[in-house]
């Protein structure tokens, strides 16, 4: 029997949660949250999903003519699962709900940690979710980081972290965010937040970032230093990212852009344009002793719908191991198979 799947706030990470839970073959969508009946809405009509709104829009629904089959508490009592992707806080307001029903949830980055009972990636931590409640899944820079910590932890133990993170400034249809101009120290006194989420999964690393916004769109670019308790070598942390599910290695001489990262997704027709992996220049990985260093691209947009899919399969146990359900998701949505 499929697993049912309602998600909760179908903007940019919703709408490609509700995409990957139809890829699924053990899942099954039930519906998605609006509660604007705007252009988002129209195309999850367009794309047949089932449209459930809060009490209070019912009104706009209907004087728009876009049919619903309920309000939110129809779709959480018809579902195995939530995936909240609603904007951060509000998913903290509609917990309260997801107990009353007794129903399972998935939340997001923007959420306090302490919203749920872990803060969750598929590659370092998939065990501790089996099973629970409520499950946060780390926001995309954290989702990013902790992916390569984990292949670099896999050539031997890392002492320390040190980061650089180059935040995009906004999604591409967030038309009111910035900077349009200038970079932005957020903040200037280190660690960024992202440091502390990485901790909230991985609690004794020694870890420090600094976070720039630039005005872009695109995608992040991080820029990581480690300190390892060992000398390793060049090959064995390229070989370690090469062979880490959901980091892809591009070389710098072929491609040495954000832009064109993304072109070349839609390119590929990739849904969205997205990438789901973390996308490490090969060439900029730079090995030297103790000290590892390497850049690599975060599409902001894409990275945890991968991980909010395993989540799913983690707080349901249907699959009760992390490798089983990263590589179901990963032959669905085809992810590492580029060119
Ligand atoms: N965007 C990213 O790069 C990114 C990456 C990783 C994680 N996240 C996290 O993912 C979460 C969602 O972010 P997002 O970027 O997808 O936000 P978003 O694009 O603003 O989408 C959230 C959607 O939720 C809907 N919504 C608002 N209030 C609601 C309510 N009370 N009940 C149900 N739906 C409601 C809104 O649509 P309507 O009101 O029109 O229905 C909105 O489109 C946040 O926690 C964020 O931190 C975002």
């Amino acid at each position: 029997m499929k697993v049912r799947v309602g998600v909760n706030g179908y903007g940019t990470i919703g709408k490609r949660v509700a995409w990957a839970v139809t890829q699924q073959p053990d899942m099954e969508l039930a519906g998605i949250v609006k509660t604007r009946p705007n252009w988002e809405a129209l195309s999850a009509v367009k794309r047949g999903y089932k449209i459930y709104t809060l009490r209070d829009s019912l009104k706009e629904f209907h004087s728009r003519g876009i049919a619903v089959q309920g309000v939110l508490e129809d779709l959480i009592t018809s579902v195995d699962v939530i995936v909240d992707a609603t904007p951060g806080d509000v998913g903290a307001t509609n917990k309260a709900l997801y107990e009353r029903f007794s129903r399972k949830a998935i939340f997001q980055g923007g959420e306090e940690p302490g919203i749920a009972e872990v803060s969750f990636n598929s590659l370092v931590n998939y065990r501790e979710a089996l099973g629970r409640n409520y499950v946060r899944v780390v926001s995309c820079n954290t989702t990013g980081l902790l992916r390569v910590i984990h292949a670099i932890s896999r050539v031997d133990r890392v002492k320390n972290v040190r980061g650089l993170i180059i935040r995009r400034a906004a999604d591409l249809k967030e038309v009111k965010k910035g900077p349009v101009e200038g970079l932005v120290l957020d903040p200037p006194k280190p660690p960024s937040h992202h440091a502390l989420d990485v901790n909230t999964v991985i609690n004794d690393l020694d870890i420090v970032t600094y976070a720039v916004i630039a005005p872009t769109t695109l995608a992040h670019v991080h820029v990581l230093r480690f300190t390892m308790e060992r000398n390793v070598s060049l090959d064995k942390v390229l070989d370690s990212l090469a062979n880490t599910p959901r980091i892809l290695l591009v070389d710098g001489g072929l491609l040495k852009s954000t832009a064109e990262l993304r072109e070349l997704a839609r390119d590929i027709g990739r849904p969205y344009g997205d990438i789901f992996e973390n996308v490490v220049w090969s060439d900029s990985v730079y090995v030297r002793g103790d000290e590892v260093m390497l850049t690599y691209a975060v599409h902001q947009e894409a990275i945890v719908v991968p991980e909010n899919i395993d989540a799913v399969r983690a707080i349901t146990r249907i699959a009760e191991r992390a490798e089983e359900s990263i590589k179901l998701t990963d032959e669905s949505l085809g992810i590492k198979r580029w060119l």
